[in-house]
């Protein structure tokens, strides 16, 4: 799908050729004398349209509209997450309309959170997963104008949006491949494939490398499976040599059965998502290529399956992690905490800014915070704030859990270290904690993603989150590495000036 941004004001718009135009419909609406302006103002005067988010009004063959469809949609105060709902609302009609070319028209007060917004939300909605269907019926929508006040101002917005969306669907599409189609060894190719394609370096070691290494914990994982585990190692070195890189560890379970300790049978094929967090780092890469921001950032992704065969791990076993910490296994299904604890370890040598793992690993995250915030776990409150922020800006939002030490107090075990569980109670949290004892070296934050990864249901699907607050969060530190420096020249001229 093609995006392309436009100075368009309603007059303008009129005129654009396209099959639908969508107008998004603000609180302070200032009519004009074109036909767009008087439709609005009579549907706003007639109550057929309210600014109120969500509301959707169609329109055909309007005199003086080029476009033969015209879908008003209520934006609100025009903030981005109303423009979001806006757009969603008018997908609907959008989708069973048959668009090829669309232009929407933002409220001209609108600036780089609604063109975000807008082409987030339109690529979200259009999309369609075909890849394994015999008869594929795919987006039809292939052309997007994005319609704003002046499109010199929200280039820079815009640029970055269709990176952003583009991370997102990479995301998702990684995310809905069934099982058998993305294995740890498709992982590893998509990586490398990436890598190719954007410049960056990558690594994809096997269960050898990996063994010399010593990730005993994440080995014991993969041992009961077929497939062989992969751990990638992708780096994006757009920064000078020396500056300290953002490490991100993605939780790569292509399938999760629970292995010995195994899972209900309902539901279980949602466990194709269990490589959310890897598929997360992927799309961020992906969106980093297009970007290149001057900045380093390395991706870790441990991949493996959890299955159980004669040779599987089982409850009771006690594994050597890379740390040198021993852990014992009592339940096969709290996995991803043992492929990342050895990936967090790895995280070490790079000497790192900041390292922040994202998994889907609880179900307690689920049933704690649902689908609207991802979990977040931080040692260092200056990286949860700034995650928090991302999370905000990118309407991709978190919401801070607790470490306090009592939390790990049922991991204590007389055979190891550590055990892999405790009880039921704050199970996110608890799963945190065992992540904790291996990030003592950086500062660290974890994203449980377990409940806003993907939807079940009727719209059962990869969401593609969290790419958009990790893209968001990575920008945030190439303009804060930046910007002091410009910013002390500037005051040092002002003075020198006053
Ligand atoms: N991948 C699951 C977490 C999960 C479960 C995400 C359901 C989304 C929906 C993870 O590996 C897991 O199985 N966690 C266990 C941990 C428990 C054994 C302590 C869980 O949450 O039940
Ligand atoms: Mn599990
Ligand atoms: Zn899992």
């Amino acid at each position: 799908m093609d995006f392309e941004l436009k100075t368009l004001d309603a007059a303008g718009a009129a005129a654009e050729k396209s099959d639908v135009l969508l107008v998004l419909v603000t609180e302070g609406f200032k009519a004009g004398k074109d036909p767009v302006s008087r439709l609005v103002s009579a549907a706003l005067a007639a109550r057929d349209i309210e600014p109120k988010a969500g509301k959707v009004l169609q329109a055909y063959r309007c005199e003086g509209i080029a476009a033969p469809r015209v879908l008003l949609a209520g934006a609100g105060d025009g903030s981005g997450k109303k423009i979001q709902a806006a757009v969603h609302a008018a997908a609907g009609v959008l989708r069973t309309s048959g668009a090829k070319r669309l232009t929407i028209l933002l409220p001209a007060a609108s600036g780089a959170d609604g063109v975000r917004a807008a082409v987030c939300a339109t690529a979200d909605s259009s999309y369609v997963y075909v890849t394994t269907k015999s008869k594929p019926e795919g987006r039809e929508l292939k052309k997007v104008v994005v319609g704003v006040a002046d499109a010199a101002v929200q280039r820079a917005a815009f640029v970055r949006a269709k990176a952003a969306a583009a991370g997102v669907e990479f995301a998702r599409e990684l995310g809905n491949l069934p099982p058998n189609y993305a294995t740890p060894t498709r992982l590893g190719e998509e990586a490398k494939k990436l890598a190719r394609e954007h410049g960056f370096k990558v690594e994809v070691m096997g269960p050898k490398e990996v063994e010399k290494i010593g990730m005993g914990s994440f080995m014991a994982v993969a041992q009961g499976s077929a497939q062989p585990l992969r751990f990638i190692v992708l780096r994006h070195e757009g920064g000078a040599k020396g500056d300290a890189p953002v490490v991100l560890v993605g939780k790569g379970i292509t399938f999760d059965s629970g292995g010995v300790s195994i899972k209900p049978s309902a539901d279980m094929d949602e466990m194709k998502f269990d490589m959310g967090g890897a598929a997360s780092v992927l799309g961020t890469f992906r969106a980093l290529g297009e970007l290149k921001p001057k900045i380093n950032v390395v991706g870790l992704i441990p991949s493996c399956e959890n299955m159980l065969d004669g040779s599987a791990y089982k409850p009771g076993d006690v594994l050597t992690s890379l740390s040198g910490q021993t852990i014992e296994v009592l339940n096969t299904d709290a996995e991803g905490r043992l492929i990342l604890c050895d990936a967090l370890t790895y995280a070490e040598r790079f000497k790192p800014r900041y390292v922040v793992d994202i998994a889907t690993l609880t179900g307690a995250c689920v049933v704690a915070l649902g689908g609207v915030r991802s979990g977040l776990f931080a040692t260092d409150d200056a990286l949860a704030e700034q995650l928090q922020a991302a999370g905000d800006a990118a309407l991709d939002p978190v919401w801070r859990l607790p470490l306090d030490d009592e939390y790990a107090d049922g991991l204590k075990t007389n055979f190891a270290d550590v055990a892999n569980v405790a009880g039921r109670a704050a199970g996110a949290v608890v799963a945190a904690k065992f992540l904790h004892r291996f990030t003592q070296n950086y500062p660290w934050a974890h994203l449980d993603i377990a409940g806003t990864a993907w939807k079940s249901g009727a719209g059962k699907g990869s969401t593609g989150r969290p790419v958009g607050l990790l893209l968001e969060f990575l920008l945030a530190q190439e303009a804060g590495s930046a910007a002091p420096a410009k910013r002390a020249g500037k005051s040092a001229r002002a003075k020198a000036a006053a």
